[in-house]
């Protein structure tokens, strides 16, 4: 099974980025505890700050992998593109937030992604990840 974790804008900063709603540990820390978490699945992991690299990615993989585990970061609030994006390939996305979303300003409250996602998961922190992965191997 081959699953791409996709991280939008910011996200590259995990770790030093307001640590109190995001946490202390980088990603590719938490990369690694994911991958030993799930020996059985291929896992790959790509970040841009950029909405076409995540559109692009998307496209790249969105007609032969498993499943996209994506947390869009602002661009969830915002991008039309990243939805058709989702709308467009085969491939199921669940978007996952660390934080919830719904606990904080109005504006993180939409979600353009959510209507054409698999499903939606926030607030458990970077363990949102690891629901979001158990979520397409325990069909
Ligand atoms: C986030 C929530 C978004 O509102 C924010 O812009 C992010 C991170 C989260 O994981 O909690 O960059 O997606």
């Amino acid at each position: 099974m081959k699953i791409l974790i996709l991280n939008g804008p910011n996200l590259n900063l995990l770790g030093k980025r307001e640590p109190e709603i995001y946490g202390t540990q980088t990603f590719e820390q938490y990369f690694e505890t994911l991958k030993e978490k799930f020996l059985n699945v291929e896992l790959t992991y790509f970040q841009s700050n950029s909405e076409g690299s995540l559109v692009d990615k998307i496209h790249e993989v969105g007609f032969s992998y498993d499943g996209i585990v994506m947390n869009a970061g602002a661009y969830t609030h915002t991008s039309v593109a990243i939805a058709d994006a989702i709308s467009g390939v085969t491939t199921p996305v669940v978007e996952v937030h660390i934080s919830n979303v719904h606990k904080r300003e109005a504006f993180r409250h939409k979600s353009f992604l959510s209507p054409v996602c698999k499903g939606v998961i926030l607030g458990f922190g970077l363990k949102s990840y690891e629901l979001g992965v158990e979520s397409f191997i325990s069909e």
